[in-house]
């Protein structure tokens, strides 16, 4: 029947001073949350449980647009991680299996990790932490250990002088069979430090009856929580160095790493190209051989195959980019399909469009998408080709072949292969420019 994760998320992350719960708080264009439902469907769990509180309706939506299985219990008063994990008890009633403790704010957890975890169920371990040296271990559970035997967790607050100098600390993640972990919670009390229910006194329970615990031990970088704004800062950074490295990997050239930014679902092809200070918010593809120039602001779209981008290029939600395109500098596209090979090159807004294939989009053309309660929508056939400075005044179709002179405000459908030419006719008026020169200068004496 495979494994279930409980995700604690209902505590209120006073030290992020947010109106925002803190596992909403976005951490690579996607909320905390998000990573760490990733690495549960990662590691294939079975059922999902999302316990919240604090914030809870927005926690809970989030949740679900994120995954729509995940199982959502409330917690009201948070009264600490063991009585938090007991909230789930209902939710998994019947479920046969093991179950997998992890934090909303933990978010670099590695789906092996979980492996490595489940495989020591396998071998008869009965509890699982997942533990790790700590390079400051001020504030975490210290996990006494007596070989590879864990006997109890001690919380830092309760810890003598001694327990606090164990550097091997809890990052709170446990695995467990099912019944045996609610079984073992139902005899925690609350007789410590805080008075809360803590998930680590499973262990000493579990010990003194006889059930065997364990460690398994991983990278701090990975056992990283939030707390603050400056731990969200430092998560970032982390996540970035990683992202940028595996893009390298995969066959993305970035000319400076540093200053190029991806989210937690950016899906790159092979042989891009990506010149410095580009940012990837949520939701974009791009594929094989697409060459993205510098300062680029790129969310929601899809850039495809030998396409050219910028520089200064930006793409908003909905736009799509055909193979071979080309979208030049001071560019911005919205919800609009540019077509294989079409070319929208230098200062223009494109939205709520279709361009068709091998269509030019003059200089500074402006689509005119909203009238200032409605957005229409604006198509164009293939091989158009739109005159520099021109409105295209949407709803408005334009057919294959047609031609649009400069300057012209577009606001009727264009029959294919026509030249359109809407603005004021020229007037050439003879001597009139220099003699209405010569007189201003004049006056000016
Ligand atoms: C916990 C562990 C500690 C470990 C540390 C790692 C316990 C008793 N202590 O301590 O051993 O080293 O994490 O970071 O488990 N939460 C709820 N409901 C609650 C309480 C907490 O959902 O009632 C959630 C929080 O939102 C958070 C997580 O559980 O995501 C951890 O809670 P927190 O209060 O930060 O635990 P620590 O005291 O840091
Ligand atoms: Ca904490």
């Amino acid at each position: 029947m495979g494994f279930a994760t409980v995700i604690l998320a209902a505590g209120k992350g006073s030290r992020m001073k947010s109106d925002m719960p803190k596992v909403l708080h976005p951490l690579a264009s996607a909320p905390l949350l998000a990573h760490v439902l990733r690495c549960a469907a990662e590691a294939g769990a079975a059922k999902t449980v999302v316990v919240i509180g604090h914030g809870g309706e927005a926690v809970q939506k989030a949740a679900l647009a994120l995954d729509e299985t995940a199982l959502i219990v409330e917690q009201a008063s948070q009264n600490g991680t063991g009585h938090a994990v007991l909230q789930a008890k209902s939710a998994l009633a019947g479920f046969e299996g093991d179950v997998i403790v992890l934090y909303g704010d933990t978010p670099f957890i590695s789906p092996d990790t979980l492996d490595r975890m489940l495989k020591a169920r396998t071998s008869g371990q009965d509890v699982i932490v997942l533990g790790f040296e700590a390079a400051r271990p001020d504030g975490y559970g210290r996990l006494k250990l007596e070989g590879d035997s864990l006997e109890a967790i001690i919380e830092h607050k309760d810890a003598s002088e001694a327990e606090r100098a164990i550097r091997v600390c809890n990052s709170g993640v446990v695995c467990a069979d099912a019944k045996n972990l609610f079984a073992l919670l139902s005899e925690v009390g609350d007789d410590n430090a805080s008075g809360e229910i803590y998930l680590t006194d499973i262990i000493a329970i579990a010990r003194s009856k006889g059930q065997r615990c364990t460690a398994i031990l991983c990278d701090e970088a990975e056992t990283m929580g939030v707390n603050s704004r400056a731990d969200l800062a430092l998560a970032e950074a982390a996540f970035q160095r990683r992202a940028r490295i595996e893009a390298m990997d995969n066959g993305t050239t970035l000319i400076s790493p540093e200053t190029v930014y991806f989210a937690l679902d950016t899906v790159m092809g092979a042989d891009v190209l990506i010149e410095p200070n580009v940012f990837f918010g949520p939701d974009v593809s791009v594929e094989n051989g697409a060459h993205i120039k510098a300062f680029g602001h790129f969310e929601g779209c899809h850039i495809s195959e030998g396409a050219v981008i910028g520089p200064f290029a930006r793409l908003r939600p909905g736009a799509e980019i055909g193979a071979f395109g080309k979208v030049g500098n001071f560019v911005e596209i919205k919800n609009a399909v540019v077509g294989k090979r079409a070319k929208v090159n230098h200062l223009s807004y494109v939205g709520d469009a279709d361009i068709g294939a091998e269509s030019n989009i003059g200089a500074g053309v402006i689509f005119c998408n909203y009238d200032g309660v409605f957005k229409h929508h604006t198509t164009l056939g293939e091989r158009v080709f739109i005159g520099s400075n021109s409105a295209l005044v949407s709803p408005v179709n334009i057919g294959d072949d047609a031609l649009i002179g400069t300057g012209s405000v577009v606001t009727k459908d264009v029959p294919a292969g026509d030249l359109v030419l809407a603005r004021t006719a020229q007037v050439n008026k003879k001597g009139r420019g220099k003699r209405l020169m010569d007189m201003l200068r004049a006056k000016k004496k």
